[in-house]
């Protein structure tokens, strides 16, 4: 299965734009699983909450409705954060959309900075959703990088595969090896999505970091890119590897844990 992420810098609060770029994008793609950035279709640093719910949609907005359409197309699957409303909420979510028409939605549990002002917490908890035989997916947003319990739940879940859509603008760029560790603590693929460039409010400048990347089970790095690269990297992987969590005859990394002995 080839599984693809995108890096690119999205227009701010352009929605049709950003969906003609992605379109573009989406027509060279090699993959049968894309992910793309987090507020791929909206940019990220909003004024203000207005602002914001300017650009929210539901799950039949432009945006998914696209997201649908190209899977069904293009017989691949697809991840892709948007802003997501639903009711006066507006989520920082995810979408995942399968070639039959299938669509599940991950909102952000775990909001970084001003989100918090603009953004409902997310309530979906963190699914695994499959890909009938194909794939267990698992998906998680930017910061939840920084709670080994969000790749966790998901691999004891079933995850073989951690989708994760960002808009990473942390230096140093700290979560290049922890997604590193959660691959390898949790012997499951993960792929980080990130875009690149920047914004502006005013003289505030937000810069977003790139470096792309995707990583096996066992923590080896299977392809990244620097900050300034525009389109595709991509991997060959079998999602079967990510069930194997043995790494000797006497050690197996789910059955090894001690529950009983953590205060979580
Ligand atoms: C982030 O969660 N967008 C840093």
């Amino acid at each position: 299965m080839i599984i693809s992420a995108l890096q690119f810098s999205p227009s701010f609060l352009d929605v049709s734009a950003n969906l003609r770029i992605l379109a573009e994008y989406l027509e060279t793609c090699p993959a049968d699983l894309a992910v793309l950035p987090e507020l791929c279709t909206t940019g990220y640093f909003f004024h203000d909450t207005e602002q914001l719910h300017s650009v929210a949609e539901a799950l039949d907005g432009p945006s998914c409705t696209f997201f649908r359409e190209a899977a069904r197309e293009q017989n691949r699957a697809i991840v892709a954060g948007f802003a997501e409303r639903s009711g006066d909420a507006v989520f920082n979510s995810a979408v995942t959309v399968f070639p039959d028409g299938g669509m599940h939605v991950y909102r952000k549990v775990h909001l970084f900075a001003e989100e918090k002002r603009h953004f409902t917490p997310g309530d979906t908890g963190f699914p695994v959703i499959r890909w009938g035989d194909r794939l267990r997916l698992g998906v998680m947003i930017c910061y939840d990088w920084r709670f080994p319990e969000a790749a966790r739940t998901l691999a004891l879940k079933g995850a073989q595969l951690i989708a994760h859509p960002s808009n990473l603008v942390a230096a140093p760029r700290h979560w290049k090896p922890v997604m590193r560790a959660r691959s390898f603590e949790n012997k499951v693929f993960t792929v980080t999505a990130n875009r690149n460039g920047e914004e502006f409010r005013g003289q505030e400048r937000l810069h977003f970091h790139g470096c792309s990347q995707i990583i096996a089970p066992n923590g080896t790095t299977l392809e990244e890119v620097d900050e300034d690269f525009d389109g595709w990297i991509s991997a060959d992987i079998d999602p079967v590897r990510a069930d194997e969590k043995a790494f000797s005859p006497w050690n197996d990394i789910m059955t090894d844990r001690r529950p009983d002995q953590y205060e979580l």
